[in-house]
């Protein structure tokens, strides 16, 4: 014969006591009112009893079973409330508390300095356009007039890819291409990158960075250009700088010039800054050469136009004191966040 049902309820409380998990509380009910249980197993061998025994176990076995059922229930939301209280506390989120800080970035010096040019330029009426990086001899030379044998074209000044294609050496190129994708009244600028084969130092890098200028349209003169450029200079670097403009040659340009500022540091007297002269160079200028006009499709009894090119790594050392020009390739956060 099974064990009585009070020893059973017995041994469910003390098992019951001990189960920590749900799992726990769920093998006691199997053990004791499951199909194969223990209390199930005295409730069918009930049938060799004698009527009052049956009734007596009956009874006895019934409230076991409903006792150890309200047991295991009670249990069970002990046991989910424990788990629900230990999941909150893991869980658990002060709203309160103060937000971690997230460090942002700053825009580089040369992205600044390129919009800070293109803001001046676009305030004058221009427009912002690009090219591409990598350019074909014809773009990056032949069309800017560049003598078959100028000493730009050499292997030791230009990344070649294939006798037809390489880096771009200045940003003039987008000149040609400017010329022949649009109509007159043309005035664009054009910033972007630049590649040479310069072994880096303090003032060059194989990587950097020019602006462009073009500017077409029916009478325009040297007086034109000089009143654009002075002006630039002056939103630039401050009202009170000067400029003057010294012969040159381009061969894109005729006639060709380099724009000259008065120091802004000290005001002309001379100092480090423009190495005692009290001048500084800023950027190469001229009238567009007719040759490039004609491979741009222009008409050159009806147009003049100028062009210019500055280095924005130039300009950028210029104005905020750089010293060397590897410091914009070296991303050290240090010198980044400085110009923030
Ligand atoms: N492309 C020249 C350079 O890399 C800069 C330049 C000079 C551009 C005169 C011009 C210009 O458009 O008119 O040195």
């Amino acid at each position: 014969m099974a064990d009585k049902p009070e020893e059973l309820l017995a041994e469910a409380e003390a098992l019951l006591t001990g189960a920590a998990s749900e799992a726990d509380i769920e093998a006691v009910r199997i053990r004791f009112l499951g199909k194969k249980g223990a209390l199930t197993a005295i409730l069918r061998s009930m049938g060799s009893l004698s009527p009052e025994e049956r009734k007596e176990l009956g009874l006895k076995a019934n409230a076991v079973r409903d006792r150890i059922e309200v047991l295991i229930e009670e249990k069970k939301s002990g046991a989910s409330a424990t788990a629900q209280a230990q999941r909150f506390q893991a869980e658990k989120l002060d709203v309160t508390e103060p937000g971690r800080a997230f460090p942002r970035g700053t825009r580089h010096l040369i992205t600044q300095t390129i919009d800070e040019i293109s803001r001046i330029f676009m305030q004058l009426g221009y427009s912002v356009t690009e090219g591409p990086e990598v350019e074909t001899v014809f773009y990056n030379f032949d069309a800017l007039n560049a003598a078959p044998n100028h000493p730009s074209r050499d292997l030791t000044d230009t990344f070649y890819i294939t006798e037809d294609i390489l880096l771009r050496t200045q940003t003039s190129p987008v000149q040609i291409r400017t010329l022949q994708s649009t109509k007159p009244p043309i005035k664009v600028i054009a910033p972007g990158r630049c590649f040479r084969t310069d072994t880096p130092d303090a003032t060059h890098s194989p990587m950097f960075h020019q602006v462009e200028g073009l500017l077409v349209d029916e009478g325009v003169t040297m007086a034109d250009l000089k009143g654009t450029l002075d002006t630039f200079a002056k939103r630039m670097f401050g009202e009170d700088v000067t400029t003057k403009f010294r012969p040159h040659f381009f061969p894109f340009t005729e006639p060709s010039a380099e724009m000259d500022m008065s120091c802004f540091v000290c005001g002309g007297k001379g100092c480090r800054v423009c190495k005692g002269s009290g001048w500084i160079e800023i950027l190469g200028c001229g009238m567009v050469h007719p040759n490039v006009l004609k491979v741009g499709g222009i008409d050159t009894e009806r147009y003049t136009g100028f062009a210019f090119g500055m280095g924005v790594e130039r300009i950028a050392m210029l104005k905020h004191g750089v010293d060397d020009i590897r410091h914009f390739y070296e991303n050290d956060v240090r010198f980044m966040k400085q110009f923030g």
